[in-house]
């Protein structure tokens, strides 16, 4: 039975599309059967990260019971999608994601939902249609205090947290440390991902950027969250590593715990 996984936050543009696209193409790497799910059901765009845009079959029709969910698969190069319409013509209901995705998890090892940053049904949908959640944070207060929010939304409604994805991290004095955020949110940061021009890059070129620069920081980071879901054992060979004498990060720790509770 595959893992459904959202990607959440209610703060627009803190990467969770970027995260979905990523972390699912990260996870085809490792040979794991993927589906993508935009259930950004106002504002839309997974589909345009990955080139399929105006699809006549999408969640919308899906949810408001023109297609099968099956018919709304598409089939990209190394894992599946179902988009979402731009400007959907009926009536949907978001609360009807949970039954639609249930008839897909014997298919797929992995089912990732994007999600909207909206406080309204969508993002509980794709809340109470996961097994367990990612929240992407930025480091910064703002971010900070709708990461805690969505913590909480989470939680009351029962779907457990696996960890934070914190994002577009620059490394600079005037954000947040990783240290404080665990400690105010008090749930473990499972990747550290650098602000990368390679990302609009990839969004350019309709393709993941694990896919487009696979030995970034950036990508690294993606594969070794993938391989602690998967089980693999994920760990490159970089020399500059070997010089510095570098020890573990706190969020190569966190994975490790995270894998033991898995495998
Ligand atoms: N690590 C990163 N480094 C640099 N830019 C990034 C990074 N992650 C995302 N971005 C950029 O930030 C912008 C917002 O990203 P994205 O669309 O993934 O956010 P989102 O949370 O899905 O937004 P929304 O809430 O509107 O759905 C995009 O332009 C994307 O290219
Ligand atoms: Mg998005």
């Amino acid at each position: 039975m595959g893992k459904v996984i959202g990607i959440l936050s209610l703060k627009g543009g803190v990467g969770k599309t970027s995260s979905v696209v990523s972390l699912g193409a990260a996870l085809a790497s490792f040979g794991k059967k993927v589906l993508l799910v935009d259930a950004n059901f106002s504002a839309p765009n997974l589909g345009i990260h990955l080139n399929v845009i105006n699809p006549e079959k999408t969640i919308h029709h899906v949810l408001n019971g023109d297609f099968s969910i099956k018919e709304a698969i598409h089939q990209l190069d190394s894992f599946d999608l179902i988009p979402a319409s731009m400007y959907p013509k009926k009536q949907f209901d978001p609360l009807k994601l949970k039954e639609k995705i249930k008839q897909l998890k014997g298919d797929y090892d992995f089912v990732l939902i994007d999600s909207s940053p909206a406080l309204n049904n969508e993002t509980l949908a794709a809340i109470v249609s996961s097994d367990e959640l990612f929240v992407v944070s930025t480091p910064d207060y703002s971010t900070l205090t709708m990461t805690l929010k969505a913590i909480a939304l989470a939680k009351k409604r029962g779907t457990p947290i696996s960890g934070l994805i914190l994002n577009k991290v620059y490394n600079n004095k005037f954000e947040l440390s990783l240290e404080d955020i665990e400690k105010t949110s008090e749930v473990p940061v499972l990747a550290v991902i650098p602000h990368d021009v390679g990302v609009l890059k990839a969004q350019y070129y309709f393709t993941p950027s694990t896919y487009l620069k696979p030995n970034s920081n950036l990508s690294i980071e993606y594969k070794k969250l993938a391989a602690c879901l998967t089980g693999e054992k994920y760990a490159p060979f970089r020399i500059k590593e070997i010089f510095q004498n570098v020890s573990p990060k706190r969020q190569d720790v966190n994975r490790e715990l995270f894998y033991k509770t898995i495998f």
